[in-house]
C-alpha cells in the first residue's frame, strides 16, 4: 500500500518508529514530517496527508500528535476522510471492519510503541466487511458531509 504519514511535535518520535515498520512490511511511505520538537500546529500537518488520501493518491493515512485528538478532529473536517482515533487493538480491527476508515490517528503520549505498532498492523490488514448495514451507515455519514462540509 501507499501510506501517507505525518505528526506534530507531540508525535514525531512515534512516527519515526512507524515509518521503518511500514517500510519493512513492504509499504511505500510518503512522510510529511515533522521531525523535531519545535512546536507546530497539527492541522498544518494533517492536511497534506488527508489531501493525498482524499484525492486517491495514497491508499491510507496515519496521523500522530500527543493525544491523537487534534489530528483526528482536523482530519474529519476534510471531505472524503473517515479518521478514527484508536488506542486499542479491538477498535483498530472494528473501525476497518465497520467504518472503512481511511485515516488512523494515534497519540504518542497515550500509547507505548509496541501497542502502537500492533494497532497499525491490524488497521492496515483488516478489510472492510462490506456488510449492508455498515455500507448504509457510511452512506449516511457521507450525506452529512455533503450537506454540512461541502455545502451541497
Ligand atoms: C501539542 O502539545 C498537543 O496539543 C498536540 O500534540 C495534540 O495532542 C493535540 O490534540
Amino acid at each position: 500500500m501507499k501510506i501517507a504519514i505525518s505528526a506534530d511535535h507531540g508525535g514525531y518520535r512515534l512516527k519515526n518508529e512507524i515509518v521503518p515498520f511500514l517500510q519493512e512490511q513492504g509499504h511505500e511511505v510518503v512522510d510529511f514530517g515533522c521531525d523535531c520538537n519545535v512546536s507546530v500546529d497539527y492541522p498544518d500537518y494533517a492536511m497534506p496527508v488527508c489531501d493525498l488520501v482524499a484525492e486517491g493518491k495514497a491508499d491510507r493515512g496515519i496521523l500522530i500528535c500527543g493525544t491523537g485528538i487534534g489530528m483526528s478532529i482536523a482530519a474529519n473536517k476534510r471531505a472524503g476522510i473517515r479518521c478514527a482515533l484508536v488506542s486499542d487493538t479491538f477498535s483498530a480491527h472494528a473501525t476497518r471492519d465497520h467504518n472503512d476508515t481511511n485515516v488512523l490517528a494515534l497519540g504518542e503520549r497515550v500509547l507505548g510503541p509496541g501497542l502502537a505498532l500492533d494497532i497499525v498492523k491490524i488497521w492496515l490488514e483488516t478489510p472492510f466487511s462490506n456488510g449492508e448495514r455498515h455500507v448504509n451507515r457510511i452512506s449516511k455519514v457521507m450525506e452529512i458531509e455533503k450537506r454540512y462540509i461541502k455545502g451541497e
